[in-house]
């Protein structure tokens, strides 16, 4: 029986990872989230019991899923000075962990990384203590989220975008470019941390740069969730951020968990992979998707004032699909079509 970590585990990555550890094993899952934006566990655990035991709360009958409500910086600190906290306070025959997932961030959509990122920079603190505990525990593997936040933005403008490779951000030869804002320099420090512990103290890390994630269960804060909930309000005139033109490389949720599962087993060396479909697609083009859905043809309203980001950013998959025989298995209108769904069952 192994020991799960879960850090930002009420977060849209982390609450997916840990439902999916919890569908698929019967392991232990600790799950560490302060909920400065995460969702309860209540809310998304699914019908599983739960009961309170002092700063602690146990879900399921059989006792394995533990959440604990803290800044994971408190938590790990603590482990730190009391090694043996988590044995004697859950009962359970823990030595140390085997998976470790790090998800807690501050992320933010483009108005928090754009409007204030000192905010994020404090994600700076979170990974550097985060690394520094890893390599005093040493769990078996670690896995830790990049973004395609951390290429540099000058592969991605109007005229020079490119599909992004792996190879374009070299860290150990030093031929990296200007990330995107605080949030994307933490990632590539994030990277480069998850090296070093490899490198130095025989860590087993794994990087992923997921592309844009998206899912029913995302917050309306992000662009696909808010635009399908606008669609199935049959919103006209539509309002888009910007001309609309700007492009993303959307990845369903599933898909991304699936491959960080897969990075999880197969990469070790503190080295990044890309999660995305390799895919350049529009807002406009989401728009058009979701509108189709509802059967009706709005007006498009430019909002030129609002924040955009990098014109295009997309993946290339060449590398994952070569090296680890892995490719996305739900297409953009698939999974556009899920969070459709949903926006309608909630917001109609
Ligand atoms: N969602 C994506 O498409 C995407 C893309 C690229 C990278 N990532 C990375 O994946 C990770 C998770 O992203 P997400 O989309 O789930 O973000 P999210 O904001 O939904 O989740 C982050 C979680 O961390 C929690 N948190 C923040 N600070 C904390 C702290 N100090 N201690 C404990 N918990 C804390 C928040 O409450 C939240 O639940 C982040 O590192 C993010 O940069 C996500």
């Amino acid at each position: 029986m192994k020991f799960h970590l879960v850090s930002g585990a009420c977060g849209f990555v982390g609450r997916n990872l840990a439902k999916r550890l919890i569908s698929t094993t019967e392991d232990y899952i600790i799950m560490v989230d302060d909920l400065s934006v995460g969702d309860h566990p209540n809310n998304w655990i699914g019908n599983v019991v739960s009961k309170e035991v002092g700063e602690v709360e146990v879900f399921g009958k059989d006792e394995r899923i533990f959440f604990f409500k803290q800044d994971i910086r408190a938590f790990l600190r603590r482990l730190m000075n009391e090694p043996d906290f988590l044995k004697k306070e859950l009962d359970i025959p823990f030595e140390r962990f085997n998976d470790v997932y790090h998800f807690a961030a501050i992320v933010g959509g483009r108005a928090k990384i754009d409007g204030d990122p000192m905010a994020v920079a404090i994600d700076l603190s979170i990974d550097a203590e985060f690394f520094y505990w890893a390599c005093q525990h040493k769990p078996d593997r670690v896995l830790f989220p990049s973004s395609s936040a951390a290429y540099p933005v000058d592969l991605q403008s109007e005229s020079d975008a490119i599909a992004l490779s792996e190879s374009d951000i070299q860290i150990e030869s030093a031929r990296i470019g200007k990330p995107d804002m605080t949030y994307g320099w933490s990632k590539l420090t994030g990277e480069y941390l998850a090296q070093i512990a490899a490198k130095h103290y025989g860590i087993s890390v794994a990087c992923v740069r997921p592309f844009s994630g998206y899912g029913e269960d995302q917050d309306l804060t992000y662009p696909v969730p808010a635009l399908a909930e606008r669609a199935a309000r049959r919103e006209d005139p539509f309002e888009v951020w910007g001309s609309g033109k700007q492009g993303r490389d959307f990845v369903h949720i599933d898909d991304c968990i699936d491959c960080i599962l897969m990075a999880m087993d197969k990469i070790s060396d503190g080295s990044a992979i890309n999660i995305g479909s390799g895919k350049l697609t529009t807002f406009l083009e989401i728009i058009k998707i979701f509108t189709g859905f509802a059967g009706y043809d709005p007006v498009i309203k430019p909002l030129l004032d609002k924040p955009v980001g990098v014109h295009s950013r997309y993946a290339n998959m060449d590398f994952v699909k070569e090296k680890y025989g892995w490719e996305p298995k739900i297409s953009v209108e698939e999974g556009m079509r899920r969070v459709f769904d949903r926006a309608m069952e909630v917001h109609t």
